[in-house]
């Protein structure tokens, strides 16, 4: 069943919390989620489904229980906290495969599994830098950075690409292949997706405010970047008002970082789109302020981009404002998609919240704020209060 189109009293939310710190930053969502809800005067029925690497090392044959898929499919939004964790041996917990190496992720279903089956197109994953960040490179960030040069959106090509799951490993474990496929239709959708979004918002690149979209590609090398450019081009043709901008990857990732006030939307293919978004969040105060919107045209499913962290599980460290954002992504997108002003209010508070948070310093988690920092606990709650105060 595809998400509603139309607004509804109650709304079904699919959570899955997965491992370490994405179950903890998943679950002061949902509270904050039923919170806004209250307040705003709509419902939410919240439906956690466990998954990740610690529910297969518990069930064994399963990275989350028979039959969440169809859950996730007729649900009107999913969150996602994040998965991954490490066996008794500490590598990476991996699925039995057919041969030796060639399992899956525990937690592939939940996230890959769902951006391909749900035809999750879009990985939209803004970079904004908030006025008063800190933390970044040798704790100077906010003299450097903020919403005035670091206010851009990157968007993943999110089905396809070295993610498509096809591949393989010989059996004597001296070859790998990882098919990277790139289609002329899963490029033109997400490429116009992102012009679609260049013209939505307007404000253009913080530089020069001119609306953009920056293809990233290794076209001089690689065949499927040559047709993600020509379709790029193609696209670009229906968006006269938009600038055209091609940028190869590898040079990308100094410009991103050295002239970010230039970029507007850029758009690229999935692995690409993975590690330049990591090296992106850099500018925005790392990964625990950096959002991923996976998007179709009847799904939607909503996570922070940093992982599980299992190093960091336990500890109570982690930062709550990446999965916060998330939060207020899905209302937004739920609310523009159904008319519902109730959810956009709810949006608008919490992101308001976070803003405030971030500018006043207090209380920010240590990757924001060094040591003796806040922990996630209480930044959660500052968060709920900060939000409450606006509703
Ligand atoms: C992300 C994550 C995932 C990805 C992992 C967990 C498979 O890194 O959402 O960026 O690589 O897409
Ligand atoms: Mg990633």
């Amino acid at each position: 069943m595809p998400a509603p189109r139309e607004k509804k009293d109650r709304y079904d939310i699919v959570v899955l919390p997965g491992d370490g710190i994405g179950a903890k930053v998943a679950n002061d969502a949902a509270t904050l989620l039923e919170m806004v809800a209250k307040r705003c005067g709509f419902g939410v029925a919240l439906e956690e489904i466990a998954c990740g690497g610690k529910f297969y090392l518990q069930h064994g044959s399963r990275d989350w229980p028979e039959g969440s898929e169809q859950k996730c499919a007729d649900a009107d939004a999913i969150l996602l906290g994040a998965v991954g964790w490490a066996g008794p041996d500490g590598a990476p917990v991996t699925m039995k495969g057919n041969g030796e190496l060639d399992g899956k992720m525990a937690g592939w279903s939940p996230v890959i599994g769902n951006r391909i089956k749900l035809d999750l197109y879009a990985n939209v994953r803004p970079v904004r830098c908030l006025a008063g960040t800190r933390h970044g490179i040798s704790g100077k960030f906010s003299e450097v950075w903020g919403p005035h040069n670091v206010d851009m959106i990157m968007v993943r090509e999110n089905t396809e690409g070295l993610y498509s799951g096809q591949g393989s490993i010989s059996a004597d474990n001296d070859r790998a292949i990882d098919t990277r496929v790139i289609t002329h239709k899963a490029s033109e959708r997400v490429i116009r997706r992102a012009f679609e979004l260049s013209r939505a918002r307007g404000r253009g690149a913080p530089g020069d405010g001119k609306k953009r979209v920056t293809c990233i590609v290794k076209n001089n090398v690689l065949y499927g970047c040559k047709l993600f450019h020509t379709v790029y081009r193609e696209v670009a043709k229906d968006y006269p008002d938009v600038e055209q901008d091609v940028a190869i990857v590898d040079a990308f990732a100094m410009f991103v970082l050295t002239a970010p006030e230039k970029y507007d939307v850029c758009v690229t293919t999935n692995m690409f789109g993975d590690i330049l978004t990591d090296l992106a969040s850099v500018l925005q105060g790392g990964m625990g302020m950096a959002v991923g919107c996976n998007v179709g045209e009847n799904h939607g499913m909503f996570e922070p981009i940093h992982g599980s962290a299992p190093p960091l599980a336990g500890k109570d460290r982690a930062n709550p404002m990446a999965m916060t954002l998330a939060t207020s992504a899905m209302l937004g997108w739920l609310g523009r998609r159904t008319a519902d002003d109730r959810l956009l209010r709810a949006e608008r508070a919490i992101e308001e919240a976070v803003a405030a948070i971030v500018l006043r310093g207090s209380p920010l988690t240590a990757d924001m704020a060094g040591p003796g920092a806040a922990t996630r606990s209480a930044v959660s709650a500052a968060i709920r209060e900060e939000t409450a105060a606006r509703l």
